[in-house]
């Protein structure tokens, strides 16, 4: 039994997509857990790219199974008109090879009116969520009203309680959050029941199958969505998703015991990023910050939105590493830093002399927050080329070693461009190497 979670240990965006790549060489099964289509991975092969939202990352790989685990939500257009285009691109996708939880819920129209609606209508207070309904599809699963992809088998036993919900939340969009936007009824359930009819062949039980799996001695990637520091406990709170991103949420995700993880790697860029609004202490102002974006083309891969961009921050990344029991982490983007003639490394906050050794709690301890950094110096040579750790230059290796030992986490690959093979080994942990040719 091999088993890796592997999360994002940022604000999301960090290249989880490709590095689950990487390591499905020997992988039997990549398994989502958790979010919806708010996520966006970008894979590259031979320099095609490939953007998915709902599939999970091990997709390309022909003789990897995929799993959409019972805590992703899912929106069954996204996930169709996603699993036509990559067919186009080449992959089989058939039942069995792609396997629906059947307690998955699924988000539909009136979830995205609810949430593009409720960001309006909070005006300046808006999360700048994803527009995806991510949020008001887990609120429906809370309330237990929820569509489970378990009524695509009976879609006679799912129409009253779609209506249900599309009355509700038309009284909800027009008297509580004075929207115009209307859902219909006919409209939804029309295409609802033909999408079911495709899809049921792919629902099945999947805590059943990875558990069993498990057992026989497979390999299996749990392939978080967003990033730790969006976790809608453990993240900087309101400014989170609606869903669990730690490394727990795994277990709870599928539905298999904690004691059947063996492994969780973080993925962290040498930078940090993040979109929508909410707190970012080592947020990057003025043309650095737009430099720093256009070199590493940090525009969001499903919204297009453009992203904010700061300096690497070891307090929060601490934070990631302890709600997530991060053994090692993963360095994207280093390549981007390169001609940066002095990098920074945020190693704690100050607020009024007094130093603030992790994220406050609420949105208004951030009021005259300071980041304190170390500064190290840059690097001035292109290094999307190397493909070993000890052919990196001197200063490369310093940033890494710096960062590693000010996280107190060692750094197990770091990845110098957006192909496989611009993955560098730096010490990968021995359950990992398992997972690799
Ligand atoms: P939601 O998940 O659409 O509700 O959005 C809540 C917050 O999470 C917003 O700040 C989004 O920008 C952020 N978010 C959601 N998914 C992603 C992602 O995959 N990458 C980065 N940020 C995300």
């Amino acid at each position: 039994m091999s088993s890796i979670v592997i999360v994002g240990a940022q604000w999301g965006d960090e290249g989880k997509g490709k590095i689950v790549d990487v390591l499905t060489e020997r992988a039997d099964w990549v398994v989502r857990f958790q979010g919806g289509n708010n996520a966006g991975h970008t894979i590259v092969v031979d320099g095609v790219k490939t953007a998915l939202s709902l599939l999970p990352s091990g997709i390309l790989r022909p003789h990897v199974k995929c799993l959409l685990g019972a805590g992703v939500v899912l929106n069954p257009t996204v996930l169709l008109s996603e699993i036509d285009r990559v067919r186009a691109a080449g992959a089989n996708i058939s039942p069995g090879r792609l396997v629906i939880d059947r307690d998955a819920h699924l988000v539909l129209d009136y979830h995205v009116l609810v949430d593009k609606a409720r960001e309006l209508a909070r005006g300046a207070s808006k999360i700048g969520t994803t527009g995806r309904g991510i949020g008001p599809a887990y609120e429906d699963r809370s309330q237990r009203s929820g569509i489970r992809c378990a009524d695509l088998l009976h879609p006679a036993r799912m129409r009253e309680r779609v209506r249900a919900h599309v009355d509700e939340k038309n009284k909800m969009l027009k008297l509580i959050l004075e929207s115009k936007a209307h859902v219909d009824f006919d409209e939804v359930w029309g295409r609802l029941e033909q999408e079911a009819a495709i899809l049921a062949p792919f629902v099945g039980n999947g805590s059943r199958l990875i558990f069993d799996a498990l057992r026989a001695g497979e390999r299996v990637i749990f392939e978080g969505a967003q990033g730790v520091l969006l976790d809608q406990v453990h993240g900087t709170y309101p400014y989170v998703t609606s869903s669990s991103t730690i490394a727990g949420s795994a277990t709870v995700g599928v539905g298999i015991g904690p004691k059947m993880i063996n492994s969780v790697l973080g993925i962290a860029k040498a930078y940090c990023t993040r979109v929508g609004e909410g707190p970012f202490p080592t947020e990057m102002v003025g043309d650095l910050g737009d430099d720093v974006r256009t070199r590493g083309r940090e525009f969001g891969t499903i919204t297009g939105r453009p992203r904010r961009c700061g300096w690497f921050d070891a307090v929060a990344m601490k934070r990631a590493i302890r709600t997530s029991g991060i053994d090692s982490v993963i360095l994207t983007k280093l390549d981007v830093l390169s001609g940066l003639p002095t990098l920074k490394l945020c190693t704690s906050y100050m607020r009024g002399g007094e130093v603030v050794d992790d994220l406050p709690p609420s949105v208004e301890d951030y009021e005259g927050l300071e980041a304190d950094y170390l500064e190290v110096a840059g690097w001035s040579e292109d290094i999307s080329g190397v493909r070993t750790w000890d052919a990196l230059p001197r200063n490369v290796r310093a940033f890494v070693e710096t960062l590693s030992k000010l996280i107190e986490c060692p750094v197990s690959f770091v990845s110098v461009g957006p192909g496989r093979e611009a993955t560098i080994p730096v010490a990968p942990p021995s359950v990992v190497k398992e997972f690799m040719a």
